[in-house]
């Protein structure tokens, strides 16, 4: 037991990152059930789709399990009024400001960890109140800092900056990660990429098997001008990169960018023209798994990786 998991009343510190398109509630129910911390990912859901898996994942687990919010969402009060509604117990807010909700949401006895990819974010999370803090570094897939601070900087500097309960997220996929991140000074992880990549992820096959082809360097920043995003290699990045290089203006990146096409690309496995979103680390994989195979895979190698440390 350690701050995260006592926080979490979980068994093994290991968040499954909210991710649009790939964290429902069967994929969050499931990490939920092997002991880690399951959360919805609402950024693709609309307010009553939402609430739909809540009732669902509660169905599917008596584990604790939360939801993921980024806040920049168009109907956040909506989305807020529904996790009190359902009684959700535990948020992780994103992607905006933590003091807008984290007093709403803790007057309603509900814990809530914020995301940030900076040190000096981190410190605006202690003073909004927020009950832990997510640093999640470069390697990431999804949306990501502008500072492009990896991973192996961000934790060191976060947990200088702030005594909060600290996870790490950024291309931890693995249990000698996930202990390389707790000598850094995190207490936690949270993983994206390879629950992305699970059997129960709502994401297509297509998307998945893709991904797990994917080479060192095969996915990049871009979007620095709307919202770092790390993109796949594929056409619609090609006309993204290709109009960066000369200095598009961030109305024509909309343009290029257009509606629903993160949906095309991850959900619907459109892989030429959709917006894929996945991390560095998806090309240590290569095989589609079970949350069950993938949680077993991390306590076990956690494990060896404390006992070998000893040997030194
Ligand atoms: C497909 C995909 C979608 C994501 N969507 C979200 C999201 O909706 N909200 C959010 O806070 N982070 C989102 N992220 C970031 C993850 O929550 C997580 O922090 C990140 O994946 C961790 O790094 P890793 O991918 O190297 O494991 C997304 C990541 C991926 C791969």
């Amino acid at each position: 037991m350690n701050r995260i998991s006592s926080l979490f009343g979980i068994q093994y510190p290991i968040i499954q990152a909210g991710m649009v398109w790939c964290s429902g509630w069967k994929l969050a129910s499931a990490v939920s059930n092997a002991g880690g911390l399951g959360l919805i990912g609402s950024g693709s859901m609309h307010p009553e789709v939402l609430r739909e898996h809540i009732r669902k994942c509660k169905a599917a687990t008596d584990k604790p399990f939360g939801v993921n919010i980024p806040l920049m969402y168009p109907q956040i009060d909506e989305i807020m009024n529904i996790i009190a509604d359902e009684g959700v117990k535990i948020v992780f807010t994103s992607a905006g400001n933590p003091k807008t909700w984290t007093s709403w949401l803790k007057e309603r006895g509900i814990i809530v960890a914020h995301v940030v990819s900076s040190a000096k974010f981190a410190a605006k999370c202690e003073a909004a109140g927020v009950d832990a803090i997510v640093a999640e570094g470069f390697e990431a897939g999804g949306h990501n800092g502008r500072e492009e601070t990896t991973t192996l900087c961000l934790i060191p500097s976060v947990r200088k900056a702030t005594t909060l309960p600290l996870i790490a997220a950024g291309g931890i996929a693995t249990g000698e990660a996930i202990f390389a991140v707790s000598v850094l000074g995190a207490e936690g992880a949270q993983i994206g990429t390879r629950f992305a990549l699970t059997t129960e992820s709502s994401a297509s096959d297509a998307f998945k098997e893709y991904c797990l082809k994917l080479d060192e360097g095969d996915t990049k920043l871009h979007l620095k001008k709307l919202a770092p995003t790390r993109l796949v290699k594929n056409a619609f990045r090609d006309a993204v990169e290709e109009a960066e290089n000369r200095g598009a203006s961030a109305e024509e990146l909309r343009e290029i960018l257009g509606k629903g096409r993160a949906k095309k690309g991850i959900f619907e496995g459109e892989i030429d023209e959709g917006e894929l979103e996945i991390g560095q680390i998806a090309s240590l994989f290569s095989k589609i798994e079970t949350v069950d195979e993938v949680m077993h895979e991390l306590v076990d190698t956690y494990q060896i990786a404390v006992a070998k440390s000893y040997l030194w």
